[in-house]
């Protein structure tokens, strides 16, 4: 998960009436630990849901509810708590909040904070379903965005009422991601990544296939430090148990044929293309279509095997390829085989992880391999990493917006 863009942010995190204000307990512990720090504002309704005592020791600061908290100096809460922020923050954003936000009210506190800021303003709204399509509620996040402010969300799936719609906020894991996102350089704004990540599965059977031991984890933190840069990212992914990082186009696969396939409908849209998945490389001719049962006395299976598409050196190879980035993961003499790699697969860069493979791990270490010269990164978390690696392919891009 991003941190960097945080440590050292001040926010106002402004908490309204709504049964997701238990979310924005995680949503403080996870911003702090990133290095922010959280000035907690509730309104009344909002401590109907949460106490203010637990969100003081989540953030570690006196938490305010009301415009007459003599505990600021001046008596100007309104104007001071917000004084030194980066940004405001209203999550929960109730239906009844949103509305006061277009109209510029302020009768309490936070309301008041909002109209007096010098800062941006991002709302993560909650609420059922049919309080979310209401047209007044439309028009009023429309009217919001129109003005400036960042709509986060909101997310769809089962409500506290028991309905299933849109409305919901936002997880707090990705309520969080979507704030880094916010303050994020936008060296990528403007263009189109599409990335394969994870391994295939290659049927035997109905039930038997095989793998590798690829988590992921890699090509899905290049995904999201590439949409928190600005991109309209597209991940190909193959079977992984992996979140979907906010604000990123997920399509799941499962074989090589599968993800070639995937790639090469979306490939002409691209402006970047990385391959960090691990494809197999040979998957068995004819799988069989029933389970391959074990029978005392006959002879053990045996397969006949033929060669996958080779995703990368596709790409690479078309008559207008976008900006093509390879992965190496090698398990002995990297410096030779990574150059003869990216040379074989025609890729201006291929990246290298050194040392012994680091499947599943969080830590990476990796080598850039280009024409001219090769590149170490040092050692570092997998989304630290990927931050890096997105800034050098940002700056092996043409200067000028799109590439195509
Ligand atoms: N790759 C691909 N399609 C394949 C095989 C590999 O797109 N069928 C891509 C990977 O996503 C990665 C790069 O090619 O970006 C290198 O993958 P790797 O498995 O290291 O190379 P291989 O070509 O399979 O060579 P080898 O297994 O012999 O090392």
């Amino acid at each position: 998960m991003a941190t960097a863009e945080l440590a050292g942010k001040h926010l106002v995190l402004g908490m309204t009436g709504g049964i997701a204000c238990y979310k924005i307990a995680e949503l403080t512990r996870l911003l702090t630990k990133a290095g922010a720090t959280v000035q907690v504002v509730m309104t009344e309704a909002a401590t109907q849901f949460i106490t203010p005592v637990t969100m003081q020791a989540l953030s570690g600061r006196p938490v305010y509810t009301s415009q007459w908290d003599a505990r600021v100096p001046n008596n100007m809460a309104h104007i001071d708590l917000s004084r030194e922020a980066d940004a405001i923050v209203i999550a929960p954003a109730s239906t009844d909040f949103l509305a006061k936000l277009v109209h510029g009210m302020a009768d309490d506190l936070l309301s008041t904070l909002c109209v007096a800021r010098d800062c941006p303003l991002l709302v993560v709204p909650a609420m059922n379903r049919q309080m979310w399509q209401n047209p007044a509620t439309q028009r009023n996040v429309a009217q919001l965005r129109a003005d400036g402010v960042s709509v986060l969300g909101p997310d769809s799936g089962p409500q506290a009422c028991g309905e299933i719609g849109d409305g919901r906020m936002l997880e707090a894991a990705a309520t969080y991601e979507a704030i880094a996102s916010f303050f994020a350089p936008k060296i990528l704004a403007g263009r189109r990544v599409l990335l394969t990540a994870g391994p295939t599965f290659e049927p035997l059977d109905p039930v038997r296939g095989i793998t590798n031991r690829s988590s992921g984890k890699m090509g899905f933190a290049l995904a999201r430090a590439a949409q928190q840069a600005g991109a309209d990212v597209h991940l190909v992914a193959g079977p992984v148990a992996l979140e979907t990082p906010w604000g990123v186009l997920r399509e799941d696969v499962q074989t090589a044929q599968q993800m070639h396939d995937a790639v090469m409908g979306s490939v002409a849209n691209a402006d970047i293309f990385i391959g960090v998945a691990a494809v197999a490389d040979w998957r068995v001719d004819h799988a069989s279509e029933h389970k391959i049962k074990k029978t005392a006395g006959h002879a053990l299976p045996s397969f006949a095997f033929v060669e996958n598409p080779d995703i990368l050196a596709a790409v690479a190879q078309l008559p207008r390829p976008p900006f093509t980035v390879g992965f190496a993961a090698e398990s002995g003499d990297l410096e030779t085989h990574g150059e003869e790699k990216r040379v074989r697969k025609k890729v201006p860069l291929l990246i290298g992880n050194l040392g012994p493979l680091t499947f599943g791990l969080d830590d990476n270490e990796v080598i850039l391999f280009e024409a001219a010269r090769t590149t170490r990164l040092p050692r570092a978390d997998k989304q630290t990493l990927a931050r890096a690696l997105i800034a050098e392919i940002a700056k092996r891009l043409p200067d000028t917006s799109p590439i195509r």
